[in-house]
């Protein structure tokens, strides 16, 4: 958990995808390829929302306002009081919500409001979970402020230790992205995980940037949310605020249609910086959303999928890999130890079956002691219909054993 140096484009911001492109160059698969290295739903795109489409075709003809359309905000409003009761008719559409172009847009242009929040701090640092979605590192790297990675292993159960970080290092956070049910483990922050990093982002000052947008992706119990904790504490969204997408939940990943939530202050700092640097959403787009985060049938159809494949994943896999579970999202996080690590498995298996899978690696940055939390797995999307998932698990065990 020492920090990083600030000059981080080419160390930290690598597409890990370019990364797997490049380790896999010139070679051939050794069978029809499965790609099950991008976490792109597949297949799930919800007919109702054509009609919607068209009615609103002629409005690509306008730029749409920063903040979006009345009926968007009201809306995601009406989801989160529906997803999450206690706040039901607690959160504004005109003070705490705005669209993003999905979630990774936000989750980036969010680091520099957080900044202007506190510009008095020397050596700023951003506390990023190890492994974690690139982006994160990507706002650090562009906002110059220096990432902290906070191991999230077996031995932490996939979530950052909160306990295990200095105050000394919390007074200088300008924020903390803590992905929940988080990519590529699938672990999920409870309520008195969440409680506690609010806690602290409350105390030390700092945002807390809770990327939820595998939020509806889950297997039994839907996942506790950052705004719903930090509402019943306190009643109160001060420090926190929420980003979600339709990417996932609604298989619309092409879309690129989210929102952020949650503190009044910063989303009305969040809008000013918009207002001059981030996309819009297109206006048809904003039309599509309200149909889709009004509708919850083909979200449950989207779960009922991938509940199917892990299903599948616990029937082929049993206890290979380290497998286990996943609490929420759509990933295998699996343990290639014993096959060279993963760079190595993902070779083995693209040579020798045709199954594209991403090393895990690239999906995390290497500590001041050299070791990359990443370097043992593989992570393997479950995200096709359950004959291509079953083909591509099949495989896998056939060619690793
Ligand atoms: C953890 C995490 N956060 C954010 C995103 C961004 O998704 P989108 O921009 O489509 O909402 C992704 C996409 O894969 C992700 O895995």
């Amino acid at each position: 958990m020492t920090p990083r140096p600030a000059n981080l484009l080419d160390e930290i911001v690598r597409s890990p995808f370019a990364r797997l492109a490049f380790l896999l160059e010139g070679l051939a698969p050794g069978a029809a390829p499965i790609d099950v290295s991008l976490g792109e739903p597949k297949g799930l795109v919800p007919d109702f929302l054509g009609p919607t489409l068209q009615e609103h075709l002629r409005e690509f003809g306008r730029y749409p306002p920063i903040k979006g359309i009345a009926p968007l905000r009201e809306a995601v409003a009406a989801w989160i009081g529906r997803r999450y009761p206690i706040l039901k008719g607690r959160i504004d559409a005109e003070s705490h919500i705005l669209p993003l172009n999905g979630s990774r847009e936000g989750l980036f242009s969010a680091i520099f409001p957080a900044c202007a929040r506190k510009p008095a701090l020397e050596r700023p640092v951003v506390l990023i979970p190890n492994p974690f979605y690139q982006a994160y590192g990507a706002a650090a790297a562009a906002a110059g402020v220096t990432p902290v990675f906070l191991p999230a292993t077996a031995e932490t159960e996939f979530l950052p230790k909160l306990d295990a970080i200095d105050a000394s290092l919390f007074q200088r956070t300008v924020a903390f992205y803590l992905c929940s049910p988080s990519n590529p483990q699938g672990a999920v922050a409870g309520r008195a995980f969440l409680a506690r990093a609010i806690a602290l982002a409350r105390r030390f000052d700092f945002m807390l940037f809770a990327d939820e947008c595998y939020s509806e992706i889950y297997n039994d119990a839907p996942p506790a949310g950052a705004l719903e904790t930090a509402y019943g504490e306190t009643q109160s969204f001060a420090n926190v605020v929420a980003f979600n997408s339709l990417s996932k939940r609604s298989g619309l990943p092409g879309l690129r249609s989210g929102f952020v939530a949650g503190d009044p202050d910063f989303i009305a700092s969040f809008l000013r910086f918009r207002n001059v640097a981030c996309p819009q959403v297109p206006l048809p787009v904003q039309h599509v959303s309200v149909k889709a985060w009004s509708e919850e049938l083909h979200v449950e159809e989207g779960r009922a999928l991938y509940r199917q494949n892990f299903a599948i994943a616990d029937a082929i896999l049993g206890a290979r890999y380290g497998y286990r579970k996943p609490q929420g999202s759509f990933f295998l996080w699996l343990n290639m130890k014993a096959f060279g690590g993963g760079e190595r498995a993902a070779t083995t298996l693209w040579k020798g079956c045709g199954v594209r899978v991403l090393p895990g690696a690239y999906l995390a940055q290497a500590g001041p002691d050299g070791t990359n939390p990443g370097t043992d797995y593989i992570r393997v999307a479950l995200v096709h219909d359950a004959d291509t998932t079953r083909e591509a698990l099949t495989r896998i065990v056939a060619t690793l054993g």
